[in-house]
């Protein structure tokens, strides 16, 4: 009989999870605390945005295999419980808030039934997953933990899940590792690489592959900083070193840099873990990292306002995306709503456009002025500040863009506009790390 699966934590990671392992033909019952959530999805609606996912996720329920629910005493009978919750940065300090986590095991030490598998996915600090299973087992001692860190990214969310570029399963237990074997069949027969280790070791995993990433981010900004002092270009040079296979021509995009739910905080958690680990000097240099991501965004805050003339006061800002990527809504630690928000606060009429991100925007940062169309966007602008790389940005035509706006200026923070094309329309383009033009 096909195990039957809980996912506790149903934010971009579980419901995801929750609708991919439905669809390798697994009965699952997604949980969460949150009413409303599960409401929405019950309804086979995805309360972000997803490419792909929500007709998956209705096409799972329609087939009976997943369903959700906000009661603990509904996932008593699984044979398997991915603790997916969210572990945010705490409000007042560098450290993440595990609290989430320690209350999802909590719950699920009450119900759990002997012989089944508690899996963390969720990223936590060094330590976390040998504390729970010692918990677990206090509670039932025929119940076993793993961990079983998650590498998606966001807009490519399902992809990633159904395809993993590895699976890495920390495990006490043969027989943990032959459950989660079970789980990951598909993937198995496909041969994703298969990493086993001890707790520890998987929880690193997931941190120190974000730490790289962001470093790898920062490292081409600071080239960036270089180039923008010597007059060399930073898309040729990131271009040039990425054809080395050692280092690769993947997450060398410079511009306004990193955010997201997970970068950032996770290589600040990781310092704030180190810490007290006493290991505060192995992670210096991530300090350094989010310095130059922060200063990335303060450059093009600082280069605007020149642009302006040194007083922003009454000038229109046009702001091409809100998200902290394309392809997503999510604008948790957005640098483009950073930008825009520093404006704003320095005098500016900021106005923004997003083509998925404009609902959040306007919860979290109300005092900017939104619109649904780019043309409007551009309408009377003084300045145009490209900060998410969604594709339609990229088709904008520069000659009908001009006809538009008051200014001809345009900063392209990401890096991804045709920097001749706009020049020969007649805009003054700046971009990170280049000659403008
Ligand atoms: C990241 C990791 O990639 C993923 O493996 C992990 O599970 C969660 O964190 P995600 O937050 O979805 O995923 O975004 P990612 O695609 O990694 O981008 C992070 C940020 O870096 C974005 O703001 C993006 O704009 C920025 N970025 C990325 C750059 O500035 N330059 C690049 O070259 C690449």
């Amino acid at each position: 009989m096909a195990l039957k699966l809980s996912v506790i934590g149903t934010g971009y990671l579980g419901a995801t999870h929750a609708a991919c392992m439905a669809s390798l033909g697994f009965d699952v019952v997604g949980i969460d605390v949150d009413e409303s959530k599960i409401s929405q999805l019950k309804l086979g609606k995805v309360p972000f945005f997803e490419p792909e996912l929500e007709p998956l996720l209705a096409e799972q329920i329609a087939s009976g295999r997943l369903t959700f629910t906000t009661d603990f005493s509904a996932i008593a009978d699984c044979d398997v419980h991915f603790i997916c919750v969210g572990t945010p940065q705490m409000k007042d300090g560098l450290a993440a808030d595990i609290s989430y986590v320690n209350a999802s095991l909590d719950a699920v030490a009450k119900i759990v039934k002997s012989g089944a598998l508690v899996v963390g996915k969720s990223t936590v600090p060094v330590g976390t997953a040998m504390r729970l299973r010692e918990k677990l087992l206090s509670i039932n001692p025929a119940a076993d933990l793993a961990w079983n860190p998650e590498f998606l990214r966001e807009g490519f969310a399902v992809e990633d899940t159904l395809h993993p570029s590895r699976l890495v399963v920390g495990v006490m237990s043969d027989s943990a590792e032959n459950i989660l074997k079970e789980v990951y069949a598909a993937n198995l027969a496909e041969g994703t690489p298969w990493v086993r280790s001890d707790l520890p070791t998987a929880e690193l995993v997931k941190v120190a592959a974000n730490s790289f990433l962001a470093t790898k981010i920062s490292f081409i900004n600071a080239m960036a900083e270089i180039c923008d002092a010597s007059g060399a270009d930073v898309t040729v040079l990131a271009q040039a070193i990425g054809y080395d296979p050692r280092i690769g021509n993947k997450f060398l995009q410079a511009g306004i840099g990193f955010g997201g739910g997970c970068l950032p905080k996770d290589i600040r958690a990781f310092m704030a873990r180190a810490g007290e680990l006493g290991a505060t000097e192995s992670l210096e240099f991530l300090r350094e990292i989010d310095s130059i991501n922060n200063r990335s965004r303060n450059k093009v805050v600082e280069m605007a306002k020149r642009e302006l003339g040194g007083s922003c006061e009454g000038k229109r800002v046009a702001v091409l995306g809100a998200a902290f990527k394309p392809n997503s809504d999510d604008i948790r630690d957005s640098p483009a709503l950073y930008i825009a928000s520093q404006l704003k606060v320095a005098g500016a009429d900021v106005v923004v456009h997003d083509p998925k991100a404009i609902e959040n925007s306007k919860k979290k940062y109300p005092e900017l002025s939104y619109v649904d169309s780019v043309d409007e966007l551009l309408a009377g602008a003084d300045l145009v500040l490209h900060l998410t790389e969604w594709k339609q940005y990229r088709e904008i035509d520069p000659v009908h863009a001009k006809s538009l706006a008051h200014g001809a200026i345009i900063i392209d923070g990401r890096n991804a506009l045709d920097m001749n094309a706009w020049s020969s329309a007649g805009w003054r383009i700046h971009a990170v790390g280049r000659t403008s033009r």
